[in-house]
């Protein structure tokens, strides 16, 4: 192989990532990224918490080292650095695609207590989660009502 097509395959790999980013943004507004992704992590809470519900309704059987997984997972989504992911602007009265209320921007400081109220539910179910069922059905109630602690005046309902 001469050292001129080693060169260009990276040069080739580079085009097709570049291509791709502009294709995954083709049409869309300038927040477009941002939004998927914040709301990424939210799915992502809502797959792990999802099967901690089923577990702890009994409507999926529990199992010691998948709830402390999940619990764990929680806990580390919830202690990520998502700021860049919420920029000034990115309301649902500004822009399509978001549920995401002004008042997050208005009353900022609020929705970091929110966050913090999040991450510290996360982390008491994480360390119990793995125990048995009984610890997880005692911390499974924190986590939800901190999602819906911000869900409440910072989401809009579904349209
Ligand atoms: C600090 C505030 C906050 C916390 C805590 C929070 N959420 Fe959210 N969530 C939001 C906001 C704001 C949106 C709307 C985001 C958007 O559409 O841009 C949202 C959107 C969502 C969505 C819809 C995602 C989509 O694809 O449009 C789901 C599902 C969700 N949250 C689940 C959860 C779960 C489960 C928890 C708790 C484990 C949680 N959230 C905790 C603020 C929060």
């Amino acid at each position: 192989m001469s050292p001129f097509k080693k060169a260009t395959i990276p040069a080739a790999g580079l085009a097709l990532i570049a291509g791709l980013a502009v294709a995954g943004s083709h049409g869309a507004g300038p927040f477009d990224a941002a939004i998927k992704a914040r709301q990424s992590q939210m799915k992502l809470y809502a797959f792990n918490l999802g099967m901690l519900g089923a577990m702890a309704k009994g409507e999926m059987e529990y199992n010691a080292e998948t709830a402390a997984g999940a619990a764990e997972n929680l806990a580390k989504l919830s202690t990520m650095s998502m700021a860049a992911a919420w920029p000034q602007g990115s309301d649902n009265s500004a822009v399509d695609g978001t549920r995401a209320l002004p008042a997050i921007w208005e009353k900022y400081p609020d929705i970091v207590e929110k966050s913090k109220a999040m991450s510290e539910a996360a982390a008491t179910l994480a360390d119990v989660a793995g125990t048995d069922l009984d610890a997880l059905r005692g911390a499974i109630g924190d986590v939800g009502k901190a999602c819906g602690g911000c869900h409440k005046p910072y989401r809009a309902e579904e349209s």
